[in-house]
């Protein structure tokens, strides 16, 4: 197969963890035969400083001519928010991007495989059915998107986000999210805050509406309050969770720190017509960029979703999915996932060129034992 990608790095560990995502990417090209282009662009701070824009129109021109885009991270440190050079570089940047190309769809998963709970900061006894959630997250809605505006009423200073949701933009994620249940367990659970907000009464009701479509898939509804606290107390209950734009960002992070990490969280967002943005939702990390300790794993995940979801590669995206839980299985730990605890039972604490290597070993015996396998199998 021959695609072109389009790799957009940005800030902070971005550009770290990229490169290791792209030595996978060259891997997989290699052993299966495929070739993938690879094509940089800016974005973020990144590219306010060279062209004065955190969207150049090249980087534009550059996802749009692309089969697919692998997007790193960006944003400033805290306190240099004030500078120019990151003030709305979220929104002019990653969100502009999601609606230009109108990315309604965001698929999130966050496991915890069942032996290697001990990453999880949650107590053994909580995960020990494992945790295996994939959130569907409306991406171009609510307060997002709505009109933002701060101005003076009788001298004090007020602000206002204005959060809208159409009927069409619930079906669009409600579809997404049934089609995704109906491949796994064919349980799941809309969250809303319907005995509230006026967009949430509507979610429900579309959601139910399209649920007509999906007989064969159990849904439910929960209060985005309750689901939080669900999240931590009894994770094992939830499959799919299907949520709009602000619950979606809120609840995913909290899914994230389940598997140990927002470091193991990849994400995909899609366009109905099954365009593709990937990025570990993850952000810039500043403050540990540069130092060679940020978790590659997430942008690694990110890229096995790119071969899945834009490439149809189910082979390839499984083996790097497998390659990564046996690393982590084998004791490879970066920062963010290193209990002292555990250095008696063989932890490794590795930076992040370290845990892509060990990653790429276990592809190499990944792919070494289906090739054996598929040997035998031919010689049967
Ligand atoms: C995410 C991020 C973004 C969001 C930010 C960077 C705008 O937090 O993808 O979860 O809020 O959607
Ligand atoms: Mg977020």
């Amino acid at each position: 197969m021959k695609r072109t990608i389009a790799v957009l790095p940005g800030d902070g560990i971005g550009s770290e963890v990229m490169a290791e995502a792209l030595r996978v990417l060259k891997f997989i090209a290699a052993k299966f035969g495929h070739e993938f282009e690879t094509k940089e662009g800016t974005v973020g701070g990144a590219a306010f400083e060279k062209f004065g824009s955190h969207l150049p129109s090249e980087t534009l021109e550059l996802c749009s001519a692309s089969d697919a885009i692998l997007f790193g991270s960006v944003g400033g440190p805290i306190n240099e928010m004030h500078k120019p050079k990151w003030i709305d570089c979220e929104r002019n940047s990653i969100l502009a991007l999601r609606k230009h190309f109108r990315f309604a769809i965001n698929l999130r998963p966050a496991r915890i495989y069942p032996d290697m709970i001990g990453i999880s900061p949650l107590k053994a006894s909580v995960i020990k059915k494992g945790v295996d959630i994939v959130i569907v997250r409306e991406l171009l809605g609510d307060a997002y998107f709505g009109k933002h505006n701060s101005f003076e009423r009788d001298g004090k200073r007020v602000a206002t986000d204005e959060s809208e949701y159409t009927e069409d933009q619930v079906k669009t994620a409600a579809h997404a999210a049934f089609k995704t249940a109906r491949q796994r367990s064919k349980h799941l659970t809309s969250v809303d805050k319907a005995n509230v907000l006026t967009t949430s009464r509507l979610w429900r009701q579309v959601v139910h509406e399209v649920a007509q479509d999906y007989k064969d898939v159990e849904v439910s509804d929960m209060l985005v309050d309750n689901c939080a606290m669900q999240l931590i107390l009894d994770p094992g209950q939830f499959d799919v969770i299907v949520t709009s734009n602000m619950f979606g960002d809120i609840l995913s992070d909290a899914a994230a720190a389940l598997p140990g990490s927002l470091g193991l969280m990849a994400s995909a967002s899609l366009t109905e017509a099954g365009f593709g943005l990937y990025e570990p939702p993850g952000g810039s990390a500043q403050d540990i960029a540069g130092k060679g300790i940020a978790n590659p794993i997430a942008q690694i995940l990110s890229t096995a979703l790119m071969l899945r979801h834009s490439f149809a590669l189910t082979a390839e995206a499984d083996a790097i999915e497998a390659a990564v839980e046996s690393a982590l299985r084998a004791g490879y730990r970066t920062g963010d996932i290193y209990d002292q605890s555990e250095k008696q039972d063989g932890k490794r604490l590795v930076g992040t060129t370290e845990m892509a290597d060990a990653i790429l070993h276990e592809l190499e015996n990944h792919c070494a034992v289906k090739k054996k396998e598929k040997g035998s199998l031919a010689t049967v």
